[in-house]
């Protein structure tokens, strides 16, 4: 693939996923368009699409062919685009020298690496981008299937619940609402307290990662966080594995939680490890009865005692959610997403448009993605070179901006300094008052004072609110503009002691362009405002 010379335009298969239940299919008609104008051919094995409501018509439709049993699909495929890794079977009906793109999981499957390496394909695993490069997002199907599975774990939940999620007071009495504890506030667990917000729970969260206490709440929930100090960032954005002392800390945190929750969804990893066990047979007993735990970790071993992965069970009153096919119990919205994942990582590689996909190890995306080329396996990547590990916090700076609180970031004024400052401050102001004209010292003063409220008013406030700010600064300083107009037009100007026509003209021109910056000034701030709001 990685040459120069002129090529015929490249087929793209999508075979019917084997995967016991999996009801997913990588792509889906709009998409297939979509493929075409980049130059490609596209042909879909039959039924590839039904157990996602994508029928043969409307593949057909879109302008893609459909081809009759696998074998016949692989066979004519140069590239495949698959969701669950392929089967031995699979690998075996592949094209020599065919390319793949499809989740492969590298670590946990050597064996099928060897296999593709040895059919000297190319094999681009979407679960292997490199994810916090920012350009890379539209490709990161690990997030929109992860959104998919969150949403669709508090559907579980709610289905195995036995009350509503939201209080309610009706003639027949006060339902409460319901009380959901999140464990592991990730993409998945991110998405579930949104969901469990908007159907009215009262939501809390818990994350080894203190950073995400933010996000937990501006979707609605209460992060809820552990009597420990330890920093549980183990970089690129995961999580690590945490001391004895904050599990321990963390255990009686969750005893806690479980007494108190009607539902826990469970979402906790860490990449290569297996799920941190953090519901205990003991907690679940601790539950109410009618209670449920969906435990999203199940396929890496759950993060409770109890569960079964792949099934729903009854322990101690508490149903205990295992389902490990969360995102195919939602084929048709997350067959979409991974499909529109696909098509954006298509576009990288076809920049010509010319239907030839090129592998270019040169760019760290498709690099980080390609874990064999021509045979050769190539996995793992280099680490990025621009290392998106967030540096870890000293302790001597985060106490400093504690004490340095109301003096803004950074360490606090030594009060010598301050009272210098003060003395050289006091003696400007006695000369301004004693030799400036008395017009200038009114106009001083209030310049004096309007500085120091700006600087009380804006200082503390939080820096997401920073954008808002602006905009409504920006819209109160259209008011000043209008005061500073009036005193542009001098009375003397024109006849009768009123500012002649131009000036009038441009004073009007003025004050409509300022009342365009005021009002839209406010308006933008309340669409602003508006996505903090729940
Ligand atoms: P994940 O599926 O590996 O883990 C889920 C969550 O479990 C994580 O938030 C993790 O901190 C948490 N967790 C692990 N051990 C825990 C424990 N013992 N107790 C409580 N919580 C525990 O992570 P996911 O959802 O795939 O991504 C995690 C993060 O990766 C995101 O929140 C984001 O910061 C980062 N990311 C960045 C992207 C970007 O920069 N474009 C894209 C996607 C993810």
């Amino acid at each position: 693939m990685e040459t120069s010379a002129p090529q015929p335009a490249q087929r793209i298969g999508v075979p019917r996923e084997t995967f016991p239940g999996e009801k997913r299919v990588a792509t889906v008609p709009d998409v297939v368009e979509k493929l075409i104008k980049l130059g490609f051919t596209v042909a879909v094995e039959s039924g590839a699409g039904d157990a996602a409501n994508f029928s043969d018509d409307a593949y057909r439709a879109a302008g893609a062919e459909i081809i009759d049993g696998a074998a016949a699909l692989w066979a004519a495929s140069d590239i495949v685009f698959k969701v669950r890794p392929p089967s031995e079977g699979e690998v075996g009906l592949m094209r020599e020298g065919g390319t793949l793109i499809d989740y492969i999981w590298p670590a946990q499957n050597p064996a099928l690496m060897q296999q593709l390496a040895d059919r000297k394909t190319t094999v681009l695993a979407i679960d292997c981008l490199p994810r916090t490069l920012s350009r890379a997002q539209k490709m990161d199907a690990l997030t929109s299937q992860a959104g998919v599975t969150g949403y669709r774990a508090v559907i579980e939940a709610a289905n195995a619940f036995g009350r509503y999620f939201n209080g309610q007071i009706t003639a027949a009495g006060k339902v409460p609402p319901a009380k959901v504890f999140i464990a592991g506030a990730g993409v998945a667990g991110l998405a579930a307290i949104g969901t469990a917000a908007n159907l009215g729970a009262i939501v809390r969260a818990n994350d080894t990662r203190a950073e995400v206490a933010d996000q937990v709440k501006s979707l609605g929930g209460e992060f809820v966080k552990v009597d420990y100090e330890e920093e549980g960032s183990g970089g690129g954005g995961y999580a690590k594995v945490m001391s004895e002392g904050f599990q321990a800390a963390q255990r009686a945190m969750y005893a806690q939680q479980a007494k108190d929750a009607d539902i826990i969804i469970t979402t906790a990893l860490i990449p290569g490890k297996p799920a941190p066990k953090l519901i205990t047979a003991e907690m679940v007993q601790s539950m109410k009865p009618g209670s449920v735990i969906v435990d999203m970790a199940a396929e890496q071993g759950g993060n409770c005692e109890l569960t079964v992965p792949g099934e729903a069970v009854v322990r101690h009153g508490v149903t205990i959610v295992g389902y490990t096919d969360l995102a195919s119990r939602l084929a048709k919205q997350s067959s979409t997403l991974y499909a529109t994942n696909l098509l954006r990582l298509t576009e990288e590689l076809c920049k010509a448009k010319d239907g030839v996909a090129v592998v270019n190890m040169e760019d760290d995306a498709i690099r980080g993605l390609t874990v064999v080329n021509h045979g050769a396996i190539t996995w793992p990547a280099p680490p990025l070179k621009q290392a998106p590990a967030p540096a870890p916090k000293a302790a001597a700076p985060v106490a400093e901006k504690k004490s340095g609180h109301g003096h803004g970031p950074g360490a606090p004024m030594p009060a010598k300094t301050a009272a210098i400052m003060f003395a050289v401050a006091a003696v400007v102001f006695w000369l301004i008052g004693a030799f400036a004209p008395a017009a200038f010292l009114g106009h001083f003063t209030v310049f004096v004072l309007a500085c120091f409220i700006g600087y009380m008013v804006v200082w503390n406030v939080t820096p997401a609110l920073h954008t808002p700010l602006m905009s409504v600064t920006n819209a109160i300083s259209s008011i000043i503009a209008i005061g500073a107009l009036v005193q542009i037009a001098p009375p003397e100007a024109g006849m009768d002691g009123r500012p002649d026509g131009l000036i009038r003209w441009l004073a009007f021109a003025a004050l409509v362009l300022t009342a365009v910056n005021m009002f839209g000034g406010f308006a933008v701030t309340r669409r602003m405002l508006a996505m903090f709001r729940k």
